[in-house]
């Protein structure tokens, strides 16, 4: 058998794991992520809204906290990434234009107003407008739409740049390996490395558990499950697509569509998403889910008929049993980085500022201790086990 150290092994090698590793290897450690193919499960489907206000639903003010948190600190960690890669500014398609929900019925419209309520007790901005209102900002809002609302905080990244961007980053400093772990290795109850599928054996001085709804597997502790979801991409001529993300409710049924930036030949793409289930994940796309997505948000947009339809894709994203990330030590060498459930792009900054904290680089301002300090307090893996022994580091 082989083997290999290293400081930090991290376990899976998506926009979390990846920017788990950065930050590993900007804290000077000796970094290797294993994954058989990186950057292909739940972030390869994502669409990447930054919605903290409007994915933030009844009972779920912790991830509300954790949502804005975290956004506050994408534009330092876009251009930090941007940076590191040696891409230009905008690269990784950070968009902060804000998003527009829209109601396609009555009920719909009541519901939107519950949920703008809501977040109105919670201090998060958005604000009812008209109809009329709505089709001054996008022109293409549907004529049957019965109401709206404007959310300025709610904003949208390029989750496949992103991953590019992070995988040229790691890619220099550290080493990729093509194969999944297949178990952690343990000894005295601290977790000091992994096996891979080769047979492979990794002794490392932390293991960064982010494997999606796959770290369950790995660790009991990461109570992880498939929430596979559905994203069309399609291919609109500028002027047909919307310019900010739009989202809302059609009959009661979720829809959304997030514009890329206009490309060189005026054309642009939008992710049309998502469906959102629980079984298993088998990366197969239903007919049935294409149809509705197109059936709903054709009722919000009809210009995108017009769209060339390019790819449907199906991804498991990670839910946890309270559906709120599972991000910090878990056992001793263990720090989990998982459980991001709809909002892995979202929480992508505020993981990483969690891994510096932990890795002994303490927050360099103030949203990045807002962000520590709201991680542990509605993130904290100890709520799924008492495999916990040692307290070690900040977020421990
Ligand atoms: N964040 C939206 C989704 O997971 O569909």
């Amino acid at each position: 058998m082989s083997s290999h150290v290293c400081d930090v092994l991290v376990v899976g090698g998506g926009i979390v794991g990846l920017t788990a590793a950065w930050r590993a290897q900007e804290a000077g450690a000796s970094v290797v992520v294993l994954d058989p193919s990186p950057g292909d499960g739940a972030t390869h489907a994502a669409a990447g809204m930054l919605g903290a206000v409007m994915e933030a639903g009844f009972g779920e003010e912790g991830q509300a906290r954790l949502g804005t948190a975290s956004l506050a600190l994408w534009p330092a960690f876009a251009a930090a990434l941007e940076r590191a890669a040696d891409l230009p500014p905008g690269a990784v398609g950070l968009e902060t234009a804000g998003t527009l929900a829209l109601a396609y019925d009555r009920d719909d419209l009541v519901a939107l107003r519950r949920l703008l309520a809501l977040h109105s007790g919670w201090g998060l901005g958005s604000a009812e407008i008209s109809p009329q209102d709505a089709r001054r900002r996008e022109p293409g809002v549907g004529p049957r739409v019965a109401g709206a609302a404007w959310v300025p905080g709610d904003h949208r990244v390029d989750p496949r740049a992103v991953q590019v961007a992070l995988s040229r980053v790691v890619a220099a400093r550290g080493t990729l390996v093509p194969h999944a772990a297949v178990s952690l290795t343990r000894s005295d109850g601290a977790v000091v490395g992994a096996l891979d599928e080769a047979g492979t054996a990794y002794a490392a001085g932390t293991v960064v558990l982010a494997a999606g709804h796959a770290s369950g597997s790995l660790f009991a502790g990461a109570p992880t499950r498939p929430v596979p979801g559905t994203t069309l991409r399609l291919d609109a001529g500028a002027d047909r697509s919307p310019s900010v993300v739009v989202r809302g409710t059609v009959q009661g049924r979720p829809v959304y569509a997030v514009p890329r930036p206009v490309r060189p030949d005026g054309r642009r793409e939008v992710i049309v998403g998502a469906t959102s289930d629980e079984r298993e994940d088998d990366h197969l796309t239903r007919a049935g889910d294409v149809f509705g997505l197109l059936r709903d948000v054709r009722a919000l947009l009809p210009e995108l008929d017009d769209a060339v339809l390019l790819e449907a894709v199906t991804r498991s994203r990670p839910g946890s049993p309270d559906n709120a990330p599972i991000l910090g030590w878990a056992a001793d060498g263990l720090f989990l980085a998982t459980g991001h459930h709809r909002n892995g792009i979202l929480l992508t900054p505020l993981t990483a500022a969690a891994v510096d904290q932990a890795l002994g680089a303490p927050p360099d301002s103030a949203d990045a201790v807002a962000a520590v300090e709201a991680t542990t307090r509605f993130a904290d893996p100890r709520r799924f086990t008492d495999a916990y022994s040692t307290t070690r580091g900040g977020t421990a």
